[in-house]
């Protein structure tokens, strides 16, 4: 039994509570969690109300996060709220023994991640960053055909996430505030396929950026509103080059997610539209779509046997719950987190890559990425 305490009964706090559930059904080793507690700590408490009794949250809290989660009754914190409210109540979540799964971006800046890191590590809990491409099975089989070696050499990996995030009444949440979430595009966008990127080809090591912030703040104070686009070129350690890219206000982009591999023997592409698919192009062979829906795929057989009805598609809720499988099976059965899952050292990093580009957009200099122990 896993009791989850969870912080944010947002978008992807529901996402969480929906793929926990769905985590039960597996045909792996069964898993068994609670959702226990439920914390609020905005004035929405209609919201978490709502969202208590829709998912069947045992207890809902509000503002006191620190005592509900020093109470040492969860086996599982997960941290679904704002980017600048990921590292407090993880760290008093984790001192009080329990595992910690948190959202990305893992804080708002590379030294806030690193204290999250290093105070997780120290509580000795095992710890997992929401980096949820990395349970997309197209994108678990593009790793496991590059670590494989059927692309060759990889020599470039390049990444488009463009979408329209702007409200309809022109307001600005919190993620559009530079000292709320930190990087905007960058770390709310950027940081999703920079992880892509270590997955399956190398660690940054180098980058320029350059960034761009057309949003007003109707409050007045343009300054505080974070980078809305941005486009970077980067070297990884083995040696590719890579080029990210990001926005959240293309009014012809609702989720437009590409990412494309070059290797000396063929290139590997993937778009989020079209998810089950990965096209694999060799030369002189032109373009080969692999569904990656087979039994022998990853999470092939999660839930439902494939059999005689055939492989059928999947969808971003799947990969949720994959995650939440992942989480849950670490705790329950001793799994391994990494390498399938990111842990705070890879939220870690992705911050400190964040970071260098926008140093490198302010600098207008290529910044080396320095990573801390
Ligand atoms: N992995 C993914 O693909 C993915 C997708 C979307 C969001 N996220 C991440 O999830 C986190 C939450 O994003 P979201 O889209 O759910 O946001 P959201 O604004 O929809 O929800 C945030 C939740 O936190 C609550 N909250 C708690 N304390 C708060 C405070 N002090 N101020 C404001 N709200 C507070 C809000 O009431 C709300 O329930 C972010 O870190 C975001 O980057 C990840």
């Amino acid at each position: 039994m896993t009791k989850i305490a969870m912080l944010g009964a947002g978008f992807i706090g529901q996402m969480h509570a929906l793929s926990f559930m769905s985590a039960r059904m597996t045909r792996d080793l069964p898993v068994n969690p609670e959702l226990t507690t439920l914390i609020e700590t905005s004035a929405n408490h209609a919201l978490a109300e709502n969202v208590a009794k829709r998912y069947g949250w045992t207890r809902t809290v509000f503002d006191d996060w620190e005592g509900a989660l020093a109470e040492r009754n969860h086996q599982l914190f997960v941290n679904a709220g704002p980017n600048f409210v990921h590292v407090n109540p993880s760290i008093v979540a984790a001192q009080a023994g329990a595992a910690i799964f948190s959202e990305k971006p893992l804080a708002s800046t590379a030294d806030e991640a690193h204290r999250l890191w290093k105070a997780v590590e120290q509580a000795d809990v095992k710890h997992m960053c929401a980096f949820v491409h990395r349970f997309i099975p197209a994108l678990r089989l593009a790793r496991d055909m590059v670590k494989a070696g059927e692309l060759g050499e990889i020599w470039a990996y390049r990444s488009q996430m463009l979408l329209d995030m702007r409200e309809p009444d022109g307001r600005l949440t919190w993620r559009f505030i530079r000292n709320q979430a930190g990087g905007g595009a960058t770390g709310d966008l950027g940081s999703h396929h920079i992880d892509v990127a270590r997955f399956i080809v190398g660690e940054v090591v180098e980058v320029s950026g350059r960034t761009m912030t057309r949003l007003k703040n109707p409050s007045g104070d343009d300054a505080a509103v974070n980078d809305d686009s941005f486009s970077a070129i980067a070297v990884l350690d083995q040696g590719a080059t890579a080029t990210f890219e990001a926005s959240r206000v293309l009014a012809g982009h609702a989720l437009t997610g590409r990412i494309e591999i070059d290797g000396t023997k063929g290139t590997l592409a993937f778009s989020m539209e079209r998810m089950n698919e990965l096209v694999f192009t060799e030369p002189n062979k032109g373009p080969r779509t692999i569904m990656v829906t087979a039994n022998t795929h990853p999470y092939g057989q999660f839930s439902l046997p494939v059999g005689i009805q055939g492989a059928h598609p999947i969808g971003w809720h799947d990969a949720f719950t994959f995650q939440a499988y992942h989480m849950l099976s670490a705790i329950e059965h001793g799994t391994s987190l990494d390498p399938d899952a990111a842990t705070f050292r890879d939220g870690y990093r992705v911050a400190e890559t964040v970071d260098a580009i926008l140093r490198s957009a302010a600098s207008r200099q290529v910044e080396n990425v320095r990573f801390r122990n």
